[in-house]
């Protein structure tokens, strides 16, 4: 699987504004930088403009540029360098499944196959009913629970068939979400017994300490996951 070049929209689009709530904000983006130096604010600019917008247009290129002084083609610059940016229209939901090496390793492709299983699409495609547009994006930064995806703002981590198969299909049924590991596990706590951090090197002893949370702990019950 290899992502495909992004490339600059062709087609007209509709004429941008930002809402008046977003124009103070961008306002304040802008303030936030020197004078002569408002460039520096494409990046979150173009942001703000496809949370309004849903993807970044001809028209949001046009708008964000004269807002922060610069040539349109330095906007276009940014905008297809990063992956976070959608050159055309997406669906209600991207699912954006990490496919580099660590989650490879750990089975991306079952994330893949479990998507393509629920919604009917491959990557780069939108779901004939508009509601998810599925992308593969390169280390999200978070191989330590990999497999994962984003979707959103929110990382799914620990992904395995079954469980992105359960998320996509509550997705599907208009369920709540839970992101995070779904695993259980909290943040990028180890699973199972601790495996290092096991003892105390500050007590004199140097006693076997262990953590509150680990199922190792006295009067633990439960495996935490
Ligand atoms: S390789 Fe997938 S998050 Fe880093």
């Amino acid at each position: 699987m290899s992502a495909a070049p992004k490339t600059i929209p062709g087609a007209a689009d509709r004429p941008f504004a930002f809402t008046a709530e977003n124009q103070a904000e961008a306002e304040r983006l802008i303030a936030k930088y020197p004078e002569g130096r408002t460039r520096s604010a494409v990046l979150p600019l173009l942001d703000l403009a496809q949370r309004q917008e849903g993807w970044v247009s001809r028209a949001v290129v046009e708008a964000v540029a004269k807002m922060a002084g610069v040539a349109p083609i330095m906007v276009w610059e940014v905008a297809t360098f990063y992956t976070m940016y959608n050159l055309e229209p997406i669906g209600r939901f991207h699912i954006e499944v990490c496919t580099n090496l660590p989650c490879w390793l750990r089975g991306s492709e079952d994330v893949v196959r479990a998507a393509r299983d629920v919604f009917g699409v491959d990557i780069g495609q939108t779901s004939a009913d508009g509601l998810v547009t599925l992308s593969q994006a390169e280390c999200l930064g978070a191989c330590v629970n990999a497999p994962m995806a984003q979707i959103g703002d929110d990382y799914y981590e620990d992904l395995t068939y079954d469980r992105a198969k359960a998320l996509f299909t509550a997705m599907k049924q208009g369920r709540t979400m839970h992101g995070g590991s779904q695993a259980g596990r909290r943040c990028s706590a180890p699973e199972g017994t601790l495996t290092t951090l096991t003892t105390d090197p500050t007590t004199p002893e140097g006693g076997r300490w262990i953590a509150d949370s680990s199922p190792a702990a006295p009067g633990a019950t439960a495996d935490p996951r």
